[in-house]
């Protein structure tokens, strides 16, 4: 069996920058779920097409249009996560990757809002990484300035709270931590803190 890492949790927590860095140290392969969803969100929108066609039709390419990290992004992903048929055609990709882990790799890290709940229910680490909306908004905010977006804090907050109502009570695979995961809270920790914390509850989970 690989060494599967599912890391779960809200808009903005930092899970990407921290699931990059834990699959580097450990040599294992990184799959932003985030991105797949944000890829079928905007194929629908640019091309008209209904979400679950979308999902049948997205290629390696759609993966790499320019403007899935934006805000417009975020919100077309998910409002097309909220529709069962769309996450039923995503599920199968994401277990692959997750079981049979592109060579080198001796594992996966996946992250997004149901690792460890509904694609990978038996990965041997889960993390829910968590912080004060306050903490996220002003770290996406600070984020999209340093990018030289324009950005006003009180919209960026508004809008991550908005997706993670959405997210939270969507009917399938609501974002809500698994019984098994562990809660990492970082709005007091630095990215450096936070991947020190991570690589802890990692060493003492793989020892046990
Ligand atoms: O992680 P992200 O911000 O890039 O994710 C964008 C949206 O995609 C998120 O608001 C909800 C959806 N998503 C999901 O429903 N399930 C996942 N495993 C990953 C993302």
């Amino acid at each position: 069996m690989p060494l599967i890492i599912a890391i779960d949790g809200p808009a903005a927590a930092g899970k990407g920058t921290l699931a990059r860095r834990i699959a580097a140290h450990l040599n294992l392969a990184y799959l932003d779920t985030g991105l797949i969803y944000r890829a079928v969100g905007m194929k629908a929108q640019r091309e008209g097409l209904e979400p679950v066609k979308a999902a049948q039709m997205l290629t390696p390419g759609d993966l790499k249009a320019p403007d899935l990290r934006s805000e417009a992004g975020g919100q077309a992903a998910s409002k097309v996560a909220s529709i069962p048929a769309v996450r039923a055609e995503l599920l199968e990709f994401q277990r692959r990757f997750a079981e049979h882990p592109p060579t080198p790799a001796v594992g996966a890290v996946l992250d997004g809002r149901d690792i460890g709940t509904v694609v990978c229910p038996n990965a041997g680490i889960k993390l829910f990484i968590t912080a004060s909306d306050e903490a996220r908004a002003g770290r996406r905010h600070k984020e999209l300035l340093e990018r030289g977006e324009s950005s006003i804090y009180a919209r960026v907050l508004e809008e991550m709270q908005a997706r993670d109502e959405r997210d939270r009570n969507r009917s399938v695979a609501p974002l809500v931590p698994a019984p098994d995961a562990v809660v990492l809270d970082t709005t007091l920790l630095t990215a450096d803190a936070a991947f020190e914390a991570a690589l802890r509850i990692i060493a003492d989970r793989t020892h046990a």
